[in-house]
């Protein structure tokens, strides 16, 4: 059983990551699509329930997002993986500009969460962390994790 938390800001590419890597696999759990927090810890407490591997496809920004999913998963027997998506600021931007509808996040909101973003520790509970650069192209590195950068 396992659980990934993906942690980065507003067009990073995590959506576009999960489908290419977790779609056949991983149950997607996204804030963006359930809407509320209530019917988000619904589908949370269900996957842990069924021993059902997933994917949380938000941006995950601080330690204290991130509390709100690792120690419940920890403690119903899952193996916690975070991938890090590190992308420039002004890249993330033009991306999201791009977007139409319900996909385009206003400025403000991007800026205030990539402003908030803050690299996953392993004190906050994981047993594996990745770093996912996005190269272009709907490609991704992912990379052994360093503790400094
Ligand atoms: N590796 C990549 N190279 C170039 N463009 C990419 C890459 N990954 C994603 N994109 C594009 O960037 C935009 C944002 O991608 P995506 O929707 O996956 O981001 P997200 O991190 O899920 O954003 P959000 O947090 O708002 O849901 C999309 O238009 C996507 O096609
Ligand atoms: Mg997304």
């Amino acid at each position: 059983m396992e659980m990934i938390l993906f942690i980065g800001g507003q067009a990073a590419g995590k959506s576009t990551f999960y489908q290419q890597h977790f779609r056949d696999t991983h149950l997607r759990i996204n804030l963006d699509m359930l809407r509320t927090r209530h019917r988000e810890a619904i589908l949370l407490e269900a996957c842990l329930r069924m021993k059902q591997p997933f994917v949380v496809d938000n941006t995950n920004p601080t330690p204290e997002d991130r509390q709100r999913y690792i120690p419940l998963a920890r403690a119903a027997g899952f193996r916690v993986v975070g991938y890090y998506f590190a992308i420039r600021l002004e890249i993330a931007l033009r991306r999201n500009a791009r977007r139409e509808g319900r996909q385009l996040i206003p400025e403000k909101g991007v800026l205030a969460t990539y402003r908030r973003l803050q690299r996953p520790a392993w004190s906050e509970g994981f047993d594996a962390l990745h770093d996912v650069r996005p190269v272009g192209g709907q490609r991704f590195i992912v990379e052994v994790w360093r503790d400094e950068l």
